[in-house]
């Protein structure tokens, strides 16, 4: 039985996939990189500077940048994407999660954050969702993000469960791997998991149920 919950953040509980895809995109194109949809997906869950390689490497460009200069880029993409974050409010939760994540903490369930973004804490505090959970993976902690399993599995750990008890939550292909590979349940919004649900509208305990 389940019996604790693992989130991903951007993209499942607060709208800012549009703004890390903004600020990702606007570098790149600075860069003469072409955007196209298939990089935009395949970012989503890579941290900041393998999301930056990933980029470069589109444009064949990978080769060109020194490891400072790569940093300079990645800095300046997060200065871009924390201007956009700096308007976040407790009315940018994706729908439906403030129902889901009261329905949880009403059936006892315990909750963490297995997000790769370093910014996941301002974020929570923005939405005013801090207090939901026992706490947040440190994403500067890991030795390999995201499809790597360990995110998830210290998520787990967090919650004090047996990955068994646990599900993670994800909009992202290499965070369903993560999940996946980390031996909880997956859930996928938009993306197909163990569960699979549209959006974060269909969210609930019974609509999960219903798949498992
Ligand atoms: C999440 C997002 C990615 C982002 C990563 C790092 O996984 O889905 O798009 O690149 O976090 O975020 P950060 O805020 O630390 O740059
Ligand atoms: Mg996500």
């Amino acid at each position: 039985d389940i019996k604790g919950v693992a989130f991903d953040m951007d993209g499942v509980i607060a709208d800012t996939a549009k703004f890390h895809t903004m600020a990702w995109r606007q570098l790149a194109e600075s860069l003469g990189v072409t955007w196209n949809p298939e990089l935009q997906e395949n970012l989503k869950g890579i941290g900041r500077m393998d999301s930056l390689n990933m980029i470069l490497e589109a444009g064949d460009i990978v080769d060109k940048y020194s490891d400072a200069q790569k940093e300079a880029l990645a800095t300046s993409k997060n200065d871009a994407y924390k201007e956009l974050i700096a308007t976040l409010t407790p009315d940018d939760n994706l729908p439906g999660m403030k129902n889901f994540l009261d329905e949880l903490q009403e059936n006892g369930y315990q909750m963490s954050v297995a997000s790769a973004s370093k910014n996941a804490p301002f974020i929570l505090e923005r939405l005013g969702l801090t207090s939901y959970f026992v706490g947040i993976v440190d994403p500067a902690s890991l030795h390999a993000g995201k499809p790597d399993p360990e995110i998830f599995a210290r998520a787990a750990e967090i919650l004090d469960l047996d990955p068994q008890y646990v599900m993670g939550l994800e909009d992202s292909e290499a965070g369903i791997q993560s999940i996946r590979g980390a031996n909880e349940l997956a859930i996928g919004i938009g993306v197909t998991g163990d569960v699979t649900l549209a959006s974060t509208q269909e969210v609930s305990l019974a609509a999960i149920k219903a798949q498992v």
